[in-house]
């Protein structure tokens, strides 16, 4: 998907941090016991986008003592990341980049300038799905990080340590440290993964208070001490127990297979919601059963319309493609059944809709309520919204698209069906005269519409496909609605 020279707003919900201005509290100085960080006083980032903007935001923030300097080849998004109107919307972020913006956190376009300077550079750029030659559809395409590893090597004129925070394929540390090293200049670059696990819409509060912090490093003196400098870094705010280190291989390798495992407990519920649907069990019923035995949990267990969002999808391919590449086809074959399903389940939502109304919707007027990926963002890519849409105008059904937030890039994805999709802010004036709702994105206004106002607006029968399974079903269809769920029986008048 082509993506604007600015970074797509996602000008979502304001909500804030819980605990009174956190970004703006910070420590002293280097944690206790810290003997090497200080001697790695300037840290550069390469790439001010959704990772890295938000990322050393953080670390500015909480350590006072290092210089951090974001640069990237895009200048509008650099002079967006100094302005009032930052290029990406997260909860909290505008405090935390106001906390330390101009003190020791520098947005700037000068990428020789920062590698010069930079005794740490992390190398957060973008490492999209491979759109042409071998691995195609599947590999992650690389194009950006060699070249990054290249520019890093023209300008540096002493040693450095490199740290990988994009979403890398297993042992690309290896290449980067072949192109770094084999320079004729005499420097040393140590390479060191650092993968990010931050989710949008929650970025800041995860890098507040993460799960954990993953470092991989060579297993040799030097790449140990890596490690503790990049730890070092982190010890600021994260309790040390809460950062993990290890092999750099395991490091790359735990990033892809946290977003498989995640996604494959959406896939998993969701291919039980069609067996629910088809028994009379109920998924939400089931869901809570299975997540209440504490080896299983509850998270990640609500059943869709599919995942969406720009790493579940593009990591799974990866990871499927690098398992094809050692012979591992099995487990190639296991890890891309994730991503069928989840094809499938879009699919078989569509299918839905279209056998419960009387299998045509050629000519009729469908609102969907919800294009992003998930609620409290206006990002929409990968969202289950995208496929939706395609196979109801493929279908002839005049579509409408509402959203508080994703209206803007929901026009960008849907510029093929220019002319066949209408887009609407308003829910209640997109629902009128529709034959029937389908509820795409969780956002909680859908759950507070007055749907009484709405059926009576709506043609006959009127029917509401909640792909979120977030509305009250059993009033809905009280009031006069068809109600179909995801993994429940159907609540119909006919
Ligand atoms: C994800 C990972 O969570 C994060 O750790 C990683 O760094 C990047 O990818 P993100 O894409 O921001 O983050 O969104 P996430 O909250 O994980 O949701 C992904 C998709 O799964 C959304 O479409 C969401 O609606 C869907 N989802 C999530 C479900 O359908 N059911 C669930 O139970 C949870």
């Amino acid at each position: 998907m082509a993506r604007p020279a600015r970074l797509r707003r996602r000008n979502c919900y304001h909500g804030r941090l819980s605990g009174a201005g956190q970004a703006g509290v910070v420590p002293a100085g280097p944690p206790p016991g810290s003997s090497i960080v200080s001697h790695y006083d300037h840290i550069l980032c390469i790439g001010a986008g959704y990772v890295g903007g938000p990322t050393m935001a953080m670390i500015a923030a909480r350590c006072p003592h290092l210089k951090v300097t974001v640069v990237d080849i895009n200048q509008a998004r650099i002079d967006a990341w100094n302005s009032d109107d930052l290029p990406i919307f997260e909860p909290g972020l505008d405090e935390v980049v106001r906390a330390a913006r101009g003190r020791n956190l520098f947005f700037s376009g000068d990428i020789a300038g920062g590698i010069r300077d930079a005794d740490v550079i992390f190398v957060s750029v973008n490492t999209p799905t491979k759109t042409f030659g071998q691995g195609a559809g599947q590999a992650a395409d690389l194009q950006h990080w060699e070249k990054t590893a290249r520019q890093i090597l023209a300008h540096a004129t002493r040693d450095k340590i490199v740290v990988e925070k994009s979403t890398l394929p297993v042992r690309t540390a290896q290449a980067m440290e072949r192109i770094l090293n084999h320079n004729g200049h005499g420097l040393r670059f140590d390479v060191v993964s650092n993968p990010e696990f931050l989710a949008e819409g929650t970025a800041i509060r995860d890098l507040e208070d993460p799960d954990r912090i993953l470092i991989g490093a060579h297993e040799t003196p030097e790449g140990r001490r890596a490690r503790t400098v990049i730890a070092d870094i982190y010890a600021n705010w994260v309790p040390r127990e809460r950062i993990i280190e290890s092999n750099l291989w395991s490091a790359e390798l735990s990033k892809l297979t946290a977003n498989a495992f995640l996604a494959q407990r959406i896939s998993s519920i969701n291919s039980i919601s069609a067996l629910c649907e088809a028994t009379e069990a109920d998924v939400d019923e089931v869901a809570y059963a299975i997540g209440t035995d504490s080896r299983i949990g509850p998270r990640f267990l609500k059943a869709s319309v599919g995942f969406g969002g720009s790493c579940f999808r593009k990591d799974i391919l990866n990871l499927v493609y690098i398992c094809r590449g050692y012979g591992l086809d099995e487990v190639a074959d296991y890890w891309e059944s994730v991503i069928a399903i989840n094809d499938w389940q879009q699919a078989r939502f569509v299918h839905n809709m279209l056998a419960n109304m009387f299998n045509t919707v050629a000519g009729k007027r469908i609102a969907l309520f919800g294009f992003a990926f998930k609620a409290d963002t206006g990002d929409t890519r990968e969202s289950a919204a995208i496929g939706v849409t395609r196979q109801l105008v493929a279908e002839q059904a005049r579509v409408v698209v509402t959203d508080p937030k994703a209206l803007d890039n929901a026009r960008i994805d849907l510029a093929p069906q220019a002319g066949l999709v209408e887009f609407e802010p308003d829910p209640y004036e997109a629902a009128r005269g529709a034959h029937a709702i389908a509820v795409l994105t969780e956002w909680k206004l859908y759950r507070e519409l007055d749907y009484a106002r709405i059926l009576a607006g709506m043609e006959r029968p009127a029917f509401i496909f909640d792909g979120r399974n977030i509305l009250d079903h059993a009033r809905l269809h009280a009031m006069g609605f068809n109600v179909f769920a995801i993994g429940k029986a159907p609540l119909k008048h006919f």
